[in-house]
């Protein structure tokens, strides 16, 4: 059996502590969440930082010249840095503030490929990409006229790179995949993709929404040319997420939405751009939330990326060894080694709708049920919908034995 070791920093038993929502109950039962891959929980830090803003500094930024709207501002310019530094980006003005991932992949999408995709033109994505790494980009080749080509997934849930490598000979402009599946887990070779896409002529956009929050990633190491992920699933608040992209292809972009903030001089009839960042940042922003984005960089800083991939990795190894003896359960896609803290499974005939409510009625246990934003994925593998447990800094072992108690409990209630 797999012994799960708790991140040498703190264990997951003590960091649980910083998490409220986690001691309430659910059906008179203690909540058991499972669903982080959707949105993660946030902790005292990042709820504390929101309030205190508004408490203390909330103010218009950018354009006050009295006190708390400086401090409002500073603050905001503040939490840039700290998402630059967690990334590892050269500079925080190629760090874009949106509301998540699907607005990043969508301003990529509509500034970059607008003016950059022709009639003809081939984008490369893969066959497990969640809809908003799939819809822009057929939206943008409809209007365009160009061509959708698509990486399969073995029946083990990897990509099946040599396709990837004929498909790089057909010289593709965009090449834009997930670094980790929200469905299967896989983590894909991401540094080795980008660098046969560079060799290609192509650039890169990796969709991170899964990766930042539970491994390091370092976009200077990647060498990846945009990078898109959202606060929501990284302990951090909803409406707030980031664009990071190369400083060359942000400079030549146009503005993706008009309107205040993102302009220099307005005239009746034209106008011209602020800098980067804020060029892609029209409008009043999410203040609150990129503090509160800040405060959650900060606290994932203190528990260390290595200990919390390291952790996800463990406790995954452990909840794969559980779930695989509930008898008829199969699980989707590769062995834990190269999966993140997700495991999507089926138990029978049973509906997933249906073994999630079971679940949440008699254990208190959370999790996913339906087609998780991959119809095309869910079609690879002839299934409608999947239940899908996932796992983050806060989960343990505990959590795992009780979802496979309601597991057994689903079985039993439906006589199988
Ligand atoms: C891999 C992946 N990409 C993109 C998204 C979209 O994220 P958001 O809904 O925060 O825009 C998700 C959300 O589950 C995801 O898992």
């Amino acid at each position: 059996m797999t012994t799960v070791q708790q991140p040498a920093t703190r264990s997951a038993d003590d960091i649980r502590g910083d998490f409220p929502i986690l001691s309430r109950l659910v059906h008179g039962k203690p909540l058991v969440y499972l669903d982080s891959t959707a949105s993660s929980q946030k902790p005292v830090a990042v709820i504390e930082a929101m309030s205190q803003y508004y408490e203390t500094t909330h103010a218009n930024v950018h354009r006050g010249v009295y006190e708390i709207s400086e401090e409002a501002t500073a603050k905001m310019e503040r939490a840039r840095v700290k998402v630059a530094r967690f990334i590892n980006a050269r500079q925080s003005k190629q760090v874009i503030f949106t509301r998540n991932t699907t607005e990043s992949i969508n301003l990529v999408a509509y500034s970059w490929g607008y003016a950059n995709i022709k009639a003809g033109d081939l984008i490369v994505l893969t066959g497990m990409e969640h809809h908003s790494n799939l819809v822009p980009w057929q939206m943008l080749a409809q209007r365009a006229g160009a061509r959708l080509e698509f990486v399969p997934v073995t029946d083990d849930g990897l990509l099946q790179l040599d396709v990837y490598e004929q498909l790089l000979q057909q010289q593709p402009r965009l090449v834009a995949f997930t670094h980790m599946s929200n469905v299967l887990g896989t983590v894909n070779p991401a540094q080795e993709m980008i660098a046969q896409a560079h060799a290609a002529g192509a650039l890169v956009l990796l969709d991170a929404a899964q990766s930042v929050p539970h491994m390091p990633v370092d976009v200077q190491a990647l060498d990846v040319d945009f990078l898109c992920f959202s606060a929501h699933k990284m302990l951090g608040p909803t409406g707030i997420g980031v664009l990071y992209g190369k400083r060359d292809l942000l400079e030549a972009m146009p503005p993706f939405m008009g309107g205040g903030d993102m302009i220099r001089t307005v005239g009746l009839r034209e106008s011209t751009w602020n800098d980067l960042p804020w060029k892609f940042e029209a409008g009043t922003p999410a203040i609150a939330e990129a503090i509160g984005l800040g405060a959650a960089v900060d606290y994932l800083n203190a528990i260390g990326m290595e200990n919390a991939r390291q952790h996800e990795q463990n406790i995954t190894a452990y909840a794969m060894e559980q779930v695989q003896q509930v008898p008829g359960l199969i699980i989707y896609g590769p062995g834990a080694a190269r999966r993140g803290g997700v495991i999507s499974f089926t138990l029978g005939d049973i509906h997933p709708h249906d073994l999630a409510s079971i679940l949440d009625q008699e254990v208190g246990v959370a999790i996913r049920a339906g087609h998780h934003c991959a119809q095309p994925l869910m079609e690879r593998f002839g299934l409608a919908a999947t239940a899908r447990a996932s796992f983050y800094v806060y989960t343990i072992t505990d959590d795992v034995d009780m979802l496979v108690k309601g597991l057994h409990k689903a079985l039993e209630i439906f006589k199988l």
